[in-house]
């Protein structure tokens, strides 16, 4: 959704952008060519890995582009840190990249045979996927997979968690893809997504405590934006669109943002025929207002 993302920025020269979640860079380098020559990104991404591919692809840009090997949740330090008082637009685009999926090595991807440990940050997080199958209760686990992965057979996988572990503690990615189909009634088969994605996606949010950190950060994004700043959230879970589009309507309710419309844009037939990842992504903006209590706040130079 980049196109709809640039127009939602209103992306101009001189401008300042925060990338919570630059991944790859794509997004970040549609800003950086939209407001050229001088607006500047500050990305952020808790991925090491994500964030050495983002900074080769943006280097041509040089000194208009910072990023930070950090989590979306410390924005108003970091901007603090290098005295950037407000922001004129931020931009989250939750998730996984594809190539977090693809070749991360951390047991993202249920294809294939990998660690089951999708920590986004290893350097902060302690707690693994792994971790988490081989020690939390039956109960617990059937309930994340219900609430996070809205797994419509989470209480048969999670019972068999537990027998397998009993055998054995659970380390790789194929071991969970086999007793998750061990777990299935006959028939369910090949549906339109694998019988593995729900509960996966259900351990990556748990693990990351994603839904958290997005709730932790909203209210202090909106506080570092400029009057008529704009913040936008792509979202692809539906527990995810919940927490964004109650904030934001609590923002509203106190005066310090306007929503930008209440329905959120989805992608079109032709972004989501040439990437199917896109299918469930949907979009929210709220703009900043000039009179919000906010503006009471440290006003003065912004850099
Ligand atoms: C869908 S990808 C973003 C793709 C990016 N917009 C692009 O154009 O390449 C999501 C990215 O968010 C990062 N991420 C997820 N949670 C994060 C968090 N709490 N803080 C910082 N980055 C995060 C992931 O590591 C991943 O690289």
């Amino acid at each position: 959704m980049v196109q709809e993302v640039l127009a939602e920025l209103q992306c101009q020269p001189g401008h300042i952008y925060v990338d919570g979640t630059v991944g790859l860079g794509g997004h970040a380098e549609a800003i950086l060519l939209r407001s050229s020559p001088t607006g500047q990104v500050v990305g952020l991404d808790q991925d090491s890995a994500a964030l050495q591919i983002a900074a080769l692809r943006l280097l041509p840009y040089g000194p208009r582009v910072y990023l930070i090997h950090s989590c979306y949740t410390q924005l108003a330090e970091i901007l603090q840190q290098r005295r950037i008082e407000s922001v004129d637009g931020i931009l989250l685009d939750l998730g996984i990249s594809t190539e977090q999926l693809k070749s991360s090595g951390r047991g993202f991807s249920f294809k294939g045979k990998e660690p089951l440990d999708m920590r986004m940050n290893p350097d902060v997080q302690t707690t693994t996927a792994a971790d988490l199958l081989n020690t939390e209760p039956e109960a617990q686990l059937s309930r994340m997979f219900w609430e996070l992965g809205e797994e419509r057979w989470a209480r048969r996988i999670a019972r068999n968690i537990v027998r397998a572990r009993q055998q054995a503690p659970l380390i790789t990615t194929n071991q969970l893809v086999e007793v998750i189909l061990r777990s299935l009634p006959p028939k369910t088969g090949m549906k339109r997504i694998h019988p593995a994605t729900r509960v996966f996606q259900a351990l990556r949010i748990a693990v990351n405590q994603e839904l958290e950190k997005i709730s932790a950060f909203i209210p202090q994004a909106i506080k570092v934006l400029a009057p008529g700043g704009r913040l936008v959230i792509i979202d692809y879970h539906s527990l995810e669109d919940r927490i964004v589009k109650r904030a934001f309507i609590e923002a509203e309710r106190a005066g310090s943002v306007r929503r930008r419309y209440k329905k959120p844009l989805i992608p079109g037939e032709a972004e989501v025929a040439s990437n199917p990842s896109a299918r469930s992504a949907k979009m929210r903006t709220v703009e900043k207002l000039p009179a919000s209590p906010d503006k009471n706040l440290k006003t003065g130079s912004r850099r």
